[in-house]
C-alpha cells in the first residue's frame, strides 16, 4: 500500500482499514486490540450509537467556531491526540507525529512517558507546549526524575493515567507473539516478511524502544517479560496520597485520567486536579467496564461545574464529539485513531485524522442547528431509552 493512500481517505474507518493493510498483524492487534473479550471496546462503540441528535432548523448557522479551552489552553478544535505508548512500532515518527500534527491544527497531544521518542525529542520537534502523561511508576525516585524532565522539556500539564496498576490482558498480543522491539522469528516471521515497506521503516529507523525509560528498564526481549517488567515498574500500591505527592511535585496543571465515577471525579478536585479524563483506556485495561460516554453524565453531575471533564474511548466521528461535548464533555481524546493516520500516512496521515474531525464536527453542528460548540447541552441530543445513563435529560 502506498503511503499517500491516506489523502483519499474520508473518515477515520478508511484510516483503520489502510493502517490494517500496512501493519503486520501482531502490531495492528497491538494498536487495535483491548482486554479479554473486548466487551469494552465495543461498549465505547455502542454508546455512541444509543445517541441521536434532536436538530433544530431555521437557525443561522453561518459561523460555527469550535475552540474551547481545556486546563487554561485555547484549542482550536475539541480534539486532543491522547497518549499512546509505542508509536515508533506503528510508524517511524512515532510521537512526534502527534505533536506536529497538534500542533498544526491548533491542538494538542499528549505525549506517553512509555512514549517511543524521548520526552526531550517530541518537546524539540514544536514551538507550542505538549503534555505529558505520567503512570504512577514504582518510586518516587522515577517520578520525580519523569516529572523533572517534563519541567525542563517546557510542557504544559501533566496527565496521570490511574487505571493501570497492573497491565490488562491484551491476549491477541500475546497470542501473536508480539515482542518489543518486534522480531522476527518462527512464530511471527510470515507477518513480519509479507509487511515489507513496514519492515525497511522498522529496520532503518532508530530500536522501537521505551525512549523515557532508557537505562532505567531491562532490554525486552517478549511479551511476557515486557508485561513483567512493566509490571515490576507499575505500583499496585499507590493511593490518593501518593496523587497528592504527585501533583505537589508537578505544580502545574493536572488531568487525572481513567475516572469512572463519580465519587473519583470529587476526590480527583479534593486532592488538587483542574481536570478528569473519564476513560476506560479504550478498553485495553480491565474488560466489562462501562463505557466512557456511559459514566460521563454522572461524572459532569459531580464536578462538571468546577474542572474541565474530558472523554476518550471510541470516539471516531466528529458526531461522536458533538455527542461527548453535548453531555457536557470539555474536549474528546482520542488513541486508536491517531495511530492508524500514523499508519497509513506518516505525519500527514495523524494530520488528516484531525482534519476530518474537525470537517465532521464542522459539519454536524451545521446540520443540527447549532451555532458553535459553545452552546451544546443536552437539549441538542436524544438519548435512547435503556441506555445507560445515570441522570435523566434535563428537560
Ligand atoms: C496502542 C495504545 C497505547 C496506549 N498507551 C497509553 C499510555 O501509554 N498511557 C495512557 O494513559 N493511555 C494509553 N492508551 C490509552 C489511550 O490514551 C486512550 O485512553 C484510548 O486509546 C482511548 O480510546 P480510543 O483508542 O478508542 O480513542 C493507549 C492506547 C493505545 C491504543
Amino acid at each position: 500500500m502506498h503511503r499517500r493512500q491516506y489523502r483519499r481517505a474520508i473518515t477515520l474507518r478508511d484510516l483503520r482499514e489502510a493502517a490494517r493493510r500496512r501493519l503486520p498483524r501482531m502490531v495492528f492487534d497491538f494498536v487495535d486490540g483491548g482486554a479479554e473479550d473486548e466487551f469494552t471496546v465495543g461498549e465505547n462503540r455502542r454508546a455512541f450509537s444509543d445517541i441521536t441528535f434532536r436538530p433544530r432548523v431555521l437557525v443561522d448557522v453561518g459561523s460555527r467556531p469550535q475552540a474551547v479551552t481545556v486546563l487554561g489552553r485555547r484549542l482550536e478544535t475539541p480534539v486532543i491526540l491522547g497518549p499512546t505508548g509505542l508509536a515508533r512500532m506503528v510508524g517511524r515518527a512515532g510521537e512526534v507525529a502527534a505533536a506536529v500534527a497538534a500542533e498544526r491544527s491548533g491542538t494538542v497531544s499528549v505525549v506517553s512517558s512509555g512514549s517511543s521518542v524521548s520526552f526531550e525529542d517530541v518537546a524539540r520537534s514544536v514551538t507550542s507546549p505538549q503534555w505529558f502523561q505520567l503512570y504512577p511508576w514504582g518510586d518516587r525516585g522515577t517520578i520525580q526524575a519523569l516529572i523533572s524532565r517534563a519541567r525542563d522539556c517546557g510542557f504544559g500539564a501533566m496527565v496521570v493515567t490511574v487505571d493501570v496498576p497492573v497491565v490488562g490482558a491484551r491476549e491477541k498480543d500475546l497470542r501473536n507473539g508480539l515482542t518489543v522491539p518486534p522480531q522476527v522469528n518462527p512464530r511471527t516471521g510470515w507477518d513480519v516478511l509479507s509487511h515489507p515497506r513496514w519492515l525497511a521503516e522498522l529496520l532503518t529507523g532508530p530500536k522501537v524502544t521505551f525512549a523515557n525509560f532508557t537505562g532505567l528498564m531491562p532490554e525486552q526481549r517478549s511479551t511476557s517479560g515486557l508485561a513483567a517488567a512493566t509490571a515490576g515498574l507499575l505500583n499496585p500500591g499507590h493511593t490518593w496520597a501518593d496523587l497528592e505527592w504527585m501533583i505537589a511535585a508537578w505544580g502545574g496543571p493536572v488531568l487525572l485520567k481513567g475516572v469512572m465515577t463519580g465519587e473519583d471525579a470529587r476526590r480527583a478536585v479534593e486532592v488538587g486536579c483542574q481536570g478528569v479524563a473519564v476513560s476506560n483506556h479504550g478498553g485495553r485495561q480491565a474488560d466489562s467496564l462501562p463505557a466512557a460516554l456511559d459514566v460521563l453524565p454522572e461524572i459532569v453531575a459531580e464536578v462538571g461545574d468546577e474542572v474541565d471533564v474530558v472523554l476518550d474511548g471510541g470516539v471516531r466521528r466528529g458526531g461522536d464529539v458533538v455527542k461527548a461535548l453535548a453531555l457536557g464533555a470539555r474536549a474528546c481524546l482520542v488513541g486508536r485513531p491517531w495511530l492508524y493516520g500514523l499508519a497509513a500516512g506518516g505525519q500527514a496521515g495523524v494530520g488528516r485524522v484531525l482534519e476530518i474531525l474537525r470537517e465532521e464536527i464542522d459539519r454536524t453542528l451545521a446540520l443540527i442547528g447549532q451555532p458553535g460548540v459553545a452552546g451544546l447541552d443536552e437539549s441538542a441530543i436524544r438519548v435512547r431509552p435503556g441506555h445507560g445513563r445515570a441522570h435523566p435529560p434535563a428537560d
